[in-house]
């Protein structure tokens, strides 16, 4: 049995002032009516063989994220709360114990809950191919064909073609944000793909190599799970157990260093919305290409992202802008620099 597992424990600090600590972009309709959590949990809803969701997310994000789920119509198998986040090797460590103590067969599909996906039966499909190659014990990656030399992802050197199953193929290198000098290397040189930061593979499986590779965070997962405790519909992760794991992702922990890895190219429509400039691509636009949300004027204005969330904004004779007005804080930037906005919000906690 498939069992797909949530990560919702992200910052989203480069969409600030919208994404914020206490709301932070998983957990708000940046595309659609849907939040991109409840996005990600119908994306895999009713597929034949997939079990309910577990969603692994932040003590203080619990309420939201059950509710959410209600609204959505998903009763999740579970909800696993972290008292403090370690990144992304603890959490499906956690999820790893969780599940196997349910189904020692468990296969989990590790999914971000900020992904815009927008074919969904070709990720279906995607998902089909991967599940010969994770029964024989393989740890599988969605690879995505890179279009830029970004920093900010995982490349993956394709391999040799695997025999019996189509289009699927050994990993060669797994490299996490590599350089800019590096990726526009790995992108001059054709062979790579972008990690798209899902992966599938037995809990029994992942658990092995990490108690191989990081023996520390294995063995802090295992304990906070095995002393966590029922909480109303919540699984509370033991505190001193899981505060005392190493933190660290799943790619720099396990992928850059298994042997296992597996690419299945996957031709989805994928999209991390990781920055105004990714969400403005992904967002319908008007005639002018312009991305519009909220109580909003413009004229004169192309190419450009105008959001209002609590007062009118008005937007004359400019193009390639976004412009993104909340409650207590406005963000005025160049389209091509938003990725600059992470700087904003280091500014801001180093003032705070
Ligand atoms: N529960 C939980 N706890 N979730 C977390 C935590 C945590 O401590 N930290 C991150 N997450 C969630 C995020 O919300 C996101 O959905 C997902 O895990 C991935 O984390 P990111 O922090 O967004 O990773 P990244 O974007 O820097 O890099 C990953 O994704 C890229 C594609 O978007 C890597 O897997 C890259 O290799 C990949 O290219
Ligand atoms: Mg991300």
């Amino acid at each position: 049995k498939i069992y797909p597992v949530i990560l919702s424990g992200g910052a989203g600090t480069r969409l600030w002032p919208l994404s914020r600590a206490a709301l932070p972009k998983q957990l708000l309709p940046l595309v659609s009516d849907h939040t991109m959590l409840q996005e990600t949990a119908l994306r895999v809803a009713g597929w034949p063989g997939l079990m309910a969701p577990l969603v692994v997310c932040g003590n203080d994000h619990r309420f939201m994220v059950a509710e959410q789920m209600r609204e959505a119509g998903i009763t999740p198998l579970g909800i696993l709360l972290e008292p403090v986040g370690r990144n992304t090797a603890p959490a499906v460590a956690a999820a790893a114990n969780y599940l196997q103590a349910i189904d020692p067969d468990a296969v989990m599909l590790v999914l971000p809950a900020d992904h815009v996906i927008e074919d969904r039966d070709a990720f279906q499909a995607a998902v089909g191919r991967a599940w010969p190659l994770v029964q024989r014990g393989q740890l599988a990656t969605f690879g995505i064909v890179p279009n830029a030399p970004e920093t900010g992802y995982g490349y993956i050197r394709r391999g040799e073609p695997l025999p019996l199953v189509d289009d699927c193929f050994t990993v060669d290198r797994f490299v996490e944000k590599p350089d800019a000098a590096t990726a526009e290397a790995f992108l001059a040189d054709g062979g790579y793909y972008w990690n798209s930061g899902m992966f599938m593979f037995q809990a029994s499986k992942y658990l092995t190599e990490l108690a191989h590779f990081k023996p520390g965070i294995a063995a802090a997962a295992e304990a906070a799970v095995r002393t966590g405790y029922r909480d109303l519909d919540f699984c509370r992760l033991d505190e001193a157990a899981f505060t005392g794991s190493p933190s660290d992702s799943i790619d720099y922990a396990v992928m850059e260093r298994t042997r296992d890895a597996v690419v299945v190219p996957a031709d989805i429509g994928w999209n991390d919305v990781g920055s105004w400039s990714a969400l403005w691509e992904v967002q319908q636009r008007d005639a002018n290409g312009n991305a519009k949300r909220g109580d909003v004027y413009l004229d004169n204005v192309s190419n450009s992202l105008v959001r209002a969330e609590s007062r009118i904004v008005a937007v004359v004779g400019v193009k390639d802008l976004v412009v993104v007005e909340t409650g207590d804080a406005v963000l005025v930037a160049h389209k091509d620099q938003v990725q600059r906005v992470k700087q904003v919000v280091d500014h801001l906690k180093s003032q705070a």
